[in-house]
């Protein structure tokens, strides 16, 4: 059940990946979950227009930054113009710092208005013709670097629609070399449930040695198992049941493969979280910054937790590593007498009570 996917020139070492996220699945939560078993990491979505209007990356700097112990990892545009794509990825390739990305992944299944309206996002699924030559122009431009392109679909644009399959197969014509579908339509959002038969239509109308990977309502190994026996994709994509809890890719793993799996101590839960605002203090330049970005961060890292509207509370006024200290202690994931290492952003075991 667990293995790598060929997609095009590039081996993934494992069939479970981190999905894209706006607003989580930054640089340093990409890391974490690479070194806890997601076999492919992905940016946040990125504009091509936004960089081809401001005349380079510099702004989207923070999304796009890479570093060397994520690959594989692939970046994801959106937009609604070949141009864009190309004048996107021409500025990507120029910066030493992001051009080592491993594939393009187009979103096709962004839901929010101000993405839809441009005619980007999900909104390429009612326009087949234009997605069809943004692929084409994206795979011409990055075969000669042999970095694959990649597509996340949706169902289909309306609520009743269906449009997957046949979407699928022109994309996969135009040179797409591997297709995501998350199981719902526009209209759903993220909410309702996830029709996983449109991943196997998707499954069964495309190539075998082109990959296709179920999204949309994996959280543990039992739907993980019935996503990948029911539909017969080659993998799976994993979004908020991931977020606060990268352990749930060694978790699926083992799981999957009858392997014994103990959670991971509060110590060690508290230590990813510091390793976690290490990072976007690196990745952002300051604490501030870090901390505003960190409030919202550690809402899902606490789920589940006791006391949890308490701790959302601190958690709401964090603006300093010092404050993340007390509400990792106040949330027991800390010893009292715990010390994160200066520079290091780990907690050791001997801090554990
Ligand atoms: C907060 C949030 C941000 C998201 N951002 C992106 C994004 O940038 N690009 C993308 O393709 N999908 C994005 N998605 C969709 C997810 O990648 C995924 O398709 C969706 O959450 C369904 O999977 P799940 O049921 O495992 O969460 C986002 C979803 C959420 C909840």
């Amino acid at each position: 059940m667990v293995h790598p996917v060929q997609i095009g020139p590039l081996q993934v070492p494992s069939n479970l990946w981190l999905a894209p996220m706006a607003g989580i699945s930054d640089l340093p939560f990409r890391r974490i979950a690479r070194r806890l078993g997601a076999g492919l990491v992905c940016t946040e979505l990125v504009s091509a227009r936004g960089i081809r209007f401001s005349g380079g990356v510099r702004s989207s700097l923070r999304y796009l930054t890479l570093a060397a112990d994520e690959h594989p990892v692939a970046i994801q545009l959106f937009g609604f113009d070949p141009d864009d794509f190309v004048f996107a990825l021409e500025k990507i390739m120029e910066e030493p710092l992001l051009r080592s990305f491993d594939a393009l992944d187009i979103n096709m299944g962004c839901p929010v208005p101000k993405v839809v309206r441009t005619g980007a996002g999900s909104h390429l699924m009612e326009t087949p013709e234009l997605a069809a030559a943004i692929v084409q122009r994206c795979r011409r431009f990055l075969e000669p670097y042999r970095k694959p392109v990649t597509v996340k679909i949706r169902r289909g644009f309306a609520a009743d629609s269906n449009q997957a399959a046949d979407f699928a197969k022109r994309m996969a014509a135009a040179g797409a070399q591997a297709v995501t579908v998350h199981a719902r339509t526009r209209e759903q959002y993220y909410s309702g449930k996830a029709d996983w038969s449109v991943i196997r239509e998707v499954r069964q109308a495309l190539p075998d040695q082109l990959p296709v990977i179920g999204n949309g309502d994996i959280v543990d190994a039992a739907s993980a198992r019935r996503c990948l026996e029911q539909t017969g994709c080659d993998g799976l994509m994993i979004g908020r049941a991931a977020s606060g809890d990268p352990w749930i890719f060694a978790r699926l793993q083992a799981e999957l493969t009858g392997k014994p799996w103990r959670e991971p101590e509060l110590w060690a839960r508290g230590s990813v979280i510091c390793e976690h605002f290490d990072g976007l203090t690196a990745l952002l330049g300051d604490q501030l910054t870090a901390a505003r970005e960190m409030r919202h961060v550690l809402m899902h890292y606490f789920r589940g937790l006791p006391d949890a509207r308490q701790l959302r509370q601190a958690a709401g006024q964090l603006t300093s590593r010092g404050d993340l200290l007390q509400v990792l202690r106040q949330a027991g994931l800390l010893g009292a007498s715990g010390q994160a290492g200066a520079g290091q952003g780990c907690i050791s075991p001997a801090n554990r009570q």
